[in-house]
């Protein structure tokens, strides 16, 4: 097995992942999920093998909302990919071309369009679309939109907000009709991103709540280090060490399959036997890079997009943190009002004596899996190895040894 960082894994080289599959067939049974974790952390991975390996009664179609730009364009995307699943003749795939002729859509060279303003709204082109696929797919099928906020981000910029509350609220809708409709929605970035009206307190309206959310985590240590070796092994780096190596690699890693791939690449570059020391070199070298080949730097980048006026706060929080590791929220509360001037914007929105703008913010954060909250309720970097790169960008040096680990598995 080859180290393969960012690109697509065949599903037997899914390493780590079957329990959690299971565990996300069951619950499909009974609702629509969403799927949250950090970007780069095995969400498409774990959707390409559920696809690859569908159980009895239920499978699972796949469309990379990414690419979505407009509703019409998801009803379209949608229905080209539930064709390609339901192949040339069922009877199943009669009703996909009843129904996209009796919606006045085309199909040129393969390619599913819809008639535009012509046509029926595309309101109602959905809702055919997926009430139709619930009443004839046999087995059930689970529709799953990979980045989903994203597609919802570029429509909200497009058409505006509104457009994105209705056709959140026709899914709603749908997925209340049709007992039988299943969708899954992956995300990096959070619904709460998209819809400003769930930054606060209507996270609780939330119009997805009827679907569970699922953080996906990464790898469990065995697990990662097993992935580790494989890889190690699958490149010819194996010697003496091999094993040691990859449990380096795995715990210096959090766990995370991506920077796991990335660091034996390299060691493959190198053509040497892995060894921990080497290990440790290549890791402290890509947090140190300034071409930084993992990309950490968009951690502090989207700050901005993320938090807007509060993005100064954040930013100060997570050097806070990064210096002092987790704090409770008093002395975070505490930690903002030393560094920021009383009539700045920052202490004004955050620093007064009522405490809930900052607690809102940290919640914030959490969701977007910057932080985690440990057992004692102390805010902290939900990932060491962010915590570390963090700290040697600053000239903190390297993470004390007494570190704790992330400060909250969700
Ligand atoms: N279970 C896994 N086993 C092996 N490699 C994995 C696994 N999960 C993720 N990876 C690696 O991490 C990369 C990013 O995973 P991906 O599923 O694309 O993340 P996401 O969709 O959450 O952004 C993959 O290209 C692969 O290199
Ligand atoms: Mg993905």
């Amino acid at each position: 097995m080859k180290a393969v960082p960012g690109g697509i894994i065949a599903p037997e080289h899914v390493v780590g992942r079957d329990p959690l599959i299971a565990r996300l067939w069951s619950m499909l049974d009974g609702q629509g999920l969403v799927l949250t974790a950090e970007r780069r952390m095995g969400k498409t991975t774990i959707i390409r093998k559920m696809m690859a390996e569908p159980t009895a009664d239920l499978c699972a179609v796949y469309m990379d909302a990414e690419r979505v730009s407009s509703p019409a364009e998801l009803v379209e995307r949608t229905a080209q990919s539930i064709g390609g699943h339901l192949g040339g003749s069922s009877q199943a795939k009669r009703w996909l071309v009843d129904l996209w002729a009796a919606l006045g859509g085309t199909e040129v060279a393969g390619v599913l369009k819809l008639p535009g303003a012509k046509g029926v709204p595309w309101k109602t082109a959905l809702e055919r679309l997926l009430g139709g696929l619930a009443a004839n797919a046999e087995p059930r099928v689970a529709l799953i939109w990979d980045e989903f906020p994203w597609a919802l981000q570029k429509i909200a910029r497009a058409e505006g907000e509104a457009v994105v509350v209705d056709l959140l609220d026709i899914l709603r809708g749908l997925r209340q009709t049709h007992a039988r409709l299943r969708l899954v929605f992956t995300g990096s970035i959070g619904l709460h991103h998209v819809l400003t009206s769930l930054q606060d307190d209507g996270w609780v309206h939330s119009p997805i709540n009827d679907m569970r959310t699922v953080e996906i985590p990464p790898l469990a240590q065995p697990d990662a280090t097993e992935l580790a070796l494989l890889l190690v092994r699958g490149e010819g780096l194996d010697g003496a060490d091999a094993s040691a190596a990859a449990e380096h690699i795995a715990r210096e890693l959090d766990g995370i399959a991506y920077y796991i791939q990335h660091v034996v690449a390299k060691l493959a570059d190198g053509g040497q036997a892995a060894t921990p020391d080497l290990a440790a070199r290549i890791i402290q070298h890509a947090l140190t890079d300034p071409n930084d080949p993992w990309q950490l730097e968009h951690y502090r980048s989207r700050l901005a997009s993320y938090y807007g006026p509060k993005a100064a706060a954040a930013r100060a929080l997570l050097d806070t943190l990064a210096e002092r590791g987790p704090l409770a929220l008093g002395d975070l509360h505490e930690a903002l009002t030393l560094q920021f001037r009383p009539d700045s914007d920052t202490a004004r929105a955050l620093c007064g004596p009522d405490r809930e703008p900052l607690r809102r913010l940290l919640k914030l954060m959490q969701r977007d899996h910057y932080l985690g909250q440990d057992a004692d309720g102390r805010f902290g970097f939900r990932f060491p190895l962010i915590r570390r790169w963090w700290r040697l960008d600053l000239g903190l040096g390297p993470l004390p040894a007494d570190a704790p680990a992330g400060a909250g598995q969700p």
